[in-house]
């Protein structure tokens, strides 16, 4: 039987910002009626459309069939030879961008370091040669464990130069987290550094990397790369300092023509529960789609000076950190360290030294801003940047009215992209010259990107009725299966709507056609028979002055089925009482009714939230049901934060 209504939604929005006439007349899509007839002509033939984009990159050999679809598996140009390394640097260096800077790195502590695509490539060919030297041949899996340093860019490009699929395991992950990865992997070797430098303080990487290695069969040799300087234990045979073997290859290093649907990268994400999934990204359709989006959502031209904030160990650090830019020659800004070291004002500081254009991160991040206060901000010149951008969460429209107005001045557009991992590249965003904005919504897909949003059994729900986001035709950048497990990945993404890649979040669609993200549907909440997503009471908690974030949870509740359940940060200086509680349950009632009103609120320093900064609900329903969290926190940033809340339950 289907389900009428999926979830329910209770917010409004009626703010819209167009694109600003100057920024539009120079932008690569001009109007939404242009972006709508692209769109439209997109879906008259999508294979047509992507085969169209797939030839802006350089192909060694052409393919011969766009799209073999043989649901779930797709694979995109099918018999075309390419190689990611050579269109993200050979292909370059005939043009004038040979001499352009690829990476502006800053340091933690405060080094810089500018590196051209031709010095790129230099670095590239040689580390694929110390590849080369230590066995790794086309097809083996390596995993780099490295600070935010253009070494582990270099490293990337140098094992797609010649074959080889990386694995990046985030600097701030375990030894445990390493040795279940690599052993899932099966990784021939790690490339990782002494340690890492985090809010001034040293995270010791090769330590951790020690402690994995006496439990991964597998692994042959590490190679260490020199950040801090401090002391590591180097086991001879195995371990090679990457300062020392680097001398002993030349630069030559010719990228090999590899086929399209070669395994590029494996990217471990945490599913809700259980063992972490391994998504295979291949190489001709996921260039094709990076490449492409970096261009129109960012409108990336070559005088940008561009500013992705994600660490590379996720999927928004390899797709628009490295990939998707370099493919476009862009000068990419790529910062070490906290945004909070030495001072609240570090990130404003890089975009006023630097003369940042466009600037890409995430709402996690923009609420801490607005915590710190605007006076970090306002200290510095941000008379650069043209373009804002989030990525990672719904954005609260509070928090995208004070992105745009204290960090984009009321003069750029903000682009909210949805994706996931899984996609590869951003599905639905703006097109910052042509879509009027609205606080909160992600817009519309991008050309060539079919999404709907469906009841349960698959059919189309109306305007603003709340059900889930699905994508109904193959696109190249998405994931080709779950890295050795092709049940699990049928079972995790084509088994829950007939036909349709489904991938947990809920969603409704305006009468504009924009689509509005509710939340992951794991997290909905049953309020006497009302299913509701998290973000639109979380957003409604936050519009009020005094709170920075909130994160709401269902708790059983006997009469109602599900009560609401409201942790709160407060803004720097505020502090909670029985008084404010009231205040913010009439708050919501006020903004979207009686229904939507928390039954409990507490107030709490910091939210639970995973290392990539999404709040970890399920953790706190935990706590709000028995007081007691049981479930996997290996995921969890900062497990003060968790005792912390015990400790208030008790
Ligand atoms: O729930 C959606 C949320 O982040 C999930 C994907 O997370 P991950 O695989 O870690 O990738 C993050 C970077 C792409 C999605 O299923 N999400 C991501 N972007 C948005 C979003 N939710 C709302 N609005 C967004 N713009």
């Amino acid at each position: 039987m289907s389900e009428p209504v999926a979830i329910e939604s209770v917010l409004s929005e009626t703010r819209v910002f167009p694109p600003p006439p100057e920024f539009a007349a120079a932008a690569h899509v001009k109007s939404f009626d242009e972006y709508e007839q692209m769109y439209a002509e997109s879906m008259r033939d999508i294979p047509a459309f992507w085969e169209k984009q797939a030839g802006e990159l350089e192909w060694f050999e052409k393919w011969h069939t766009v799209l073999e679809w043989n649901e779930p598996f797709a694979k995109w140009f099918v018999g075309g030879k390419i190689n990611i390394s050579h269109n993200c640097l050979d292909r370059h260096l005939t043009t004038w961008r040979r001499n352009k800077a690829a990476f502006i790195w800053e340091g933690e502590p405060g080094e810089q370091r500018t590196l051209t695509y031709l010095q790129l490539h230099r670095e590239v060919c040689r580390f694929a040669n110390v590849l080369k030297k230590l066995g790794v041949t086309a097809g083996d899996r390596v995993a780099l464990y490295m600070p935010l340093v253009p070494e582990l860019a270099i490293a990337m490009l140098a094992c797609a130069r010649i074959g080889a699929t990386h694995t990046i395991i985030f600097g701030g992950f375990s030894a445990d987290a390493i040795r279940d990865r690599v052993n899932d992997g099966g990784c021939k070797l790690i490339v990782t550094a002494d340690g890492a430098f985090r809010r001034g303080t040293e995270v010791r990487l090769k330590d951790a990397v020690d402690e994995a290695v006496k439990q991964t069969p597998t692994v042959e040799n590490v190679v260490v790369y020199r950040r801090t300087g401090s002391k590591v234990a180097m086991q001879p045979g195995r371990d090679h300092w990457w300062h020392e073997i680097i001398e002993t290859v030349d630069a030559v290093c010719p990228a090999v023509p590899l086929d399209s649907e070669h395994p590029l990268y494996i990217l471990y994400t945490s599913g809700t529960t259980g063992k972490p999934k391994g998504i295979l990204h291949t190489t001709g359709g996921y260039l094709t789609q990076a490449a492409f989006t970096t261009k129109m959502v960012f409108d990336l031209r070559d005088e940008d000076v561009y500013w992705c904030t994600a660490d590379i160990g996720w999927v928004t650090g390899h797709s628009y950190v490295v990939y998707g830019p370099l493919a476009n020659g862009a000068t990419v800004v790529m910062y070490e360290g906290a945004p909070n070291f030495p001072g609240f004002d570090r990130f404003w500081d890089i975009i006023e030294r630097h003369r940042v254009t466009i600037f890409y991160t995430a709402p996690t991040a923009i609420r801490a801003f607005i915590k710190w206060g605007e006076e970090h901000p306002l200290k510095h010149d941000l008379s650069s940047l043209r373009l804002l951008g989030t990525v990672g969460e719904p954005i609260n429209p509070e928090a995208w009215m004070w992105y745009r107005e204290v960090i984009g001045k009321g003069r750029c557009p903000i682009v909210d992209t949805w994706w996931q991992t899984e996609t590869g590249s951003i599905m639905i965003s703006p097109l910052p010259g042509a879509t009027p904005a609205v606080p909160g919504t992600a817009t519309r897909p991008l050309p060539g990107v079919m999404v709907d949003v469906v009841k349960k059994d698959g059919t189309k729900c109306e305007p603003n009725e709340g059900g889930y986001l699905v994508v109904k035709h193959p696109w190249p950048s998405m994931l080709r299966t779950l890295w050795g497990d092709d049940e699990r990945y049928k079972e995790a993404y084509w088994s829950e709507i007939a036909g349709h890649y489904f991938a947990g979040d809920g969603a409704r669609r305006d009468e504009r056609g924009y689509f509005w993200i509710m939340g992951r549907v794991d997290d909905v909440i049953n309020v006497s028979g009302h299913r509701l997503g998290t973000a639109e009471i979380e957003s409604a908690l936050v519009s009020h002055e005094a709170v920075a974030e909130a994160a709401v949870v269902g708790r059983p509740d006997e009469l109602k089925g599900q009560a609401i359940a409201a942790f709160v940060t407060l803004e720097g200086g505020r502090t909670g009482g029985d008084e404010l509680k009231e205040t913010l349950r009439a708050h919501v009632q006020k903004e979207i009714g009686a229904l939507a009103k928390p039954d409990d609120i507490r107030f709490t320093d910091a939210l639970p939230k995973t290392r990539s900064g999404k709040i970890m609900r399920r953790l706190l329903r935990e706590l709000a049901s028995s007081g007691v969290v049981a479930g996997d926190v290996t995921t969890l940033e900062d497990f003060s934060v968790l005792e912390k809340l015990r400790e208030d339950e008790e």
